[in-house]
């Protein structure tokens, strides 16, 4: 095992890790965890874009109530409005990055870039780069990232438990090299910036999706985790049985595109006045019930009506991607089903990424900032890890020297658990999760959900004190306590709102609605 001491250890190379890291360099010295799985994260994977007020047309206010409409009763409308005043200031940082957002040469645009629109935005105010933009926030930050003197970037390490002391602060993280060897990272100030928990589930809109790992590491210190039952899925995913998973935007929907039942017809409208561009908890329930009733396991988006010049355009990435695998976009409707895509809940946070913990911090989707309530709004999770990076880095620039008490000691042992073993409890995690805690969840189904996930954990509990410490040992033991923080949060909730909906209790029952806060400590024998 070997010791390093470092000022700001920031876990996760996404766009929240990767802002923060250039917001606190100039004042201290930075190391960034960026293992080669975060290549696969979801900030890479984004398409749709940025939500912010920029065009003329827009004000702060309808960005704050459309905001608060799709988070249903439960956001915090102090993070709404923090967030939203951040929009502007945070796209220009980027632009003076040299971001390549997409221009709009029409001079009765108001704006010089492409604004698209998303489910439940009023306006336009989605700026993008294409329909790639994860991929061009993260590739620009990245060279600033790598050219700046104060950051050491390590590839090389995955981080696997945080590193606690008597006083209950954190003071870093335990991490394992690719050759398994124990490094422990002791830093005055840690960040989690590893992203959500969609890994819990089978299906995802993204290949390599986090299960919740950063959450679990900071409730092992004692941080409040909050909302875990809100667990957003995509409407519109490829539905492509043999491939790698791959995310329809949004921004498909925005421009025009319209879903269809295996009969070919519209049934938006029917379920809600605003159609393809309802909130996403809407859309995605309606599909679902959709297929449900008709007996098929997708439906179909049809933006042929656009043309082949304006699909090629506005979605060149979408489109090379469906032709490799045998879809011709312009000429037939994309067969699309919903995914688990993002996380609401998290590490809960206040406005500068400060977790319950002193000296641990969370930013992006590992945090639960208040921001999305119920259910996030399109395109407003990007915009949530700049304004939160940039806050959280505000305040790094001068922290007080870290503490001295001694360090919580961490035993581990040299029996190896085999990988077939992990992967084997990791599907059936997978499976429960994605059959009773997805777009619908029932009494009935969670009870057994929990009584499932208990049963593993207590397969897996007893040989964890002999156990080899392993990367993916680390990320199951997480994921498998996480699902069980997340069902406890969903049986609690007795009413359907946002994204948890139970035919059980289908209406609104609370008429002041509370986020849901727990602690591992709910977990009986851990
Ligand atoms: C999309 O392009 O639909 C994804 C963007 C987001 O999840 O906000």
């Amino acid at each position: 095992m070997t010791d390093s001491k470092h000022e700001v250890l920031i876990i996760g190379g996404g766009i929240a890790g990767l802002v923060l890291a250039l917001e606190v360099a100039d004042r201290r010295r930075v190391t960034l965890l960026q293992p080669a799985r975060d290549e696969q994260g979801a900030s890479r994977w984004a398409q749709g874009g940025i939500a912010a007020v920029l065009s003329p047309q827009d004000d702060v206010e309808a960005h704050v109530a459309d905001t608060l409409v799709a988070g249903d009763g439960l956001c915090d409308e102090a993070a709404v409005r923090f967030t939203v005043e951040q929009g502007p200031a945070a796209i220009g940082w980027l632009l003076s990055l040299g971001v390549p957002f997409t221009p709009d040469p029409d001079p009765q645009a108001g704006y010089p870039y492409h604004l698209t629109r998303e489910g439940g935005h009023g306006a336009r105010r989605i700026i993008h780069a294409d329909d790639a933009t994860g991929r061009a926030v993260v590739e620009t930050l990245m060279a600033h990232v790598q050219a700046h003197p104060a950051i050491t970037l390590r590839t090389d390490l995955t981080a696997i438990g945080l590193i606690g002391d008597s006083a209950g602060h954190c003071r870093g993280a335990r991490c394992l090299d690719e050759d398994g060897q124990l490094h422990r990272l002791l830093a005055a100030d840690t960040v989690l910036a590893t992203g959500g928990a969609s890994g819990l589930y089978r299906h995802t809109t993204s290949p390599r999706p986090a299960s919740g790992e950063g959450m679990m590491m900071a409730a092992e210190l004692g941080a409040e985790l909050m909302n875990l039952e809100f667990q957003q899925f995509h409407p519109t995913c490829l539905y492509d049985p043999e491939g790698s998973p791959f995310l329809i935007s949004e921004a498909v929907r925005g421009e025009g595109g319209l879903l269809l039942n295996a009969q070919g017809e519209r049934f938006m409208p029917r379920v809600d006045s605003r159609a393809e561009l309802a909130p996403r908890d809407v859309v995605a329930r309606a599909i679902d019930a959709e297929m449900q009733r008709t007996g098929t396991d997708h439906v179909h988006l049809d933006i042929r009506h656009l043309g082949e010049a304006a699909i090629r355009h506005h979605f060149p990435t979408i489109h090379a991607h469906c032709a490799a695998r045998g879809l011709d976009i312009a000429h037939m409707p994309i067969p699309v089903v919903p995914a688990a895509h993002y996380s609401c809940g998290g590490v809960t946070t206040n406005l500068e990424g400060t977790t319950t913990v002193p000296r641990l911090h969370a930013i992006g989707e590992v945090a639960c900032t208040g921001l999305h309530g119920a259910n996030r709004m399109a395109s407003n999770s990007l915009l949530e890890c700049l304004a939160f990076a940039r806050s959280c880095g505000r305040r790094l620039r001068h922290a007080p020297p870290a503490g001295d008490a001694p360090l919580v000691a961490w035993q581990s042992g040299r029996r190896p658990i085999p990988r077939q073993e992990i992967a084997a409890l990791r599907d059936e995690m997978r499976r429960i999760m994605s059959a009773r805690v997805a777009i619908v969840r029932r009494d009935a189904g969670l009870d057994e959900a929990a009584s499932v996930l208990a049963d593993l954990a207590a397969r897996l509990a007893p040989r964890l004190p002999e156990a080899a410490p392993d990367v993916e040992l680390a990320s199951l033991w997480h994921a498998l306590r996480l699902a069980r923080l997340t069902v406890a949060c969903a049986r609690a909730r007795r009413e359907s709102r946002g994204l948890h909906f139970n035919p059980d209790c289908p209406v609104h029952g609370d008429p002041s609605p509370q986020p849901s806060r727990i602690h591992l400590g709910a977990l009986a024998g851990g």
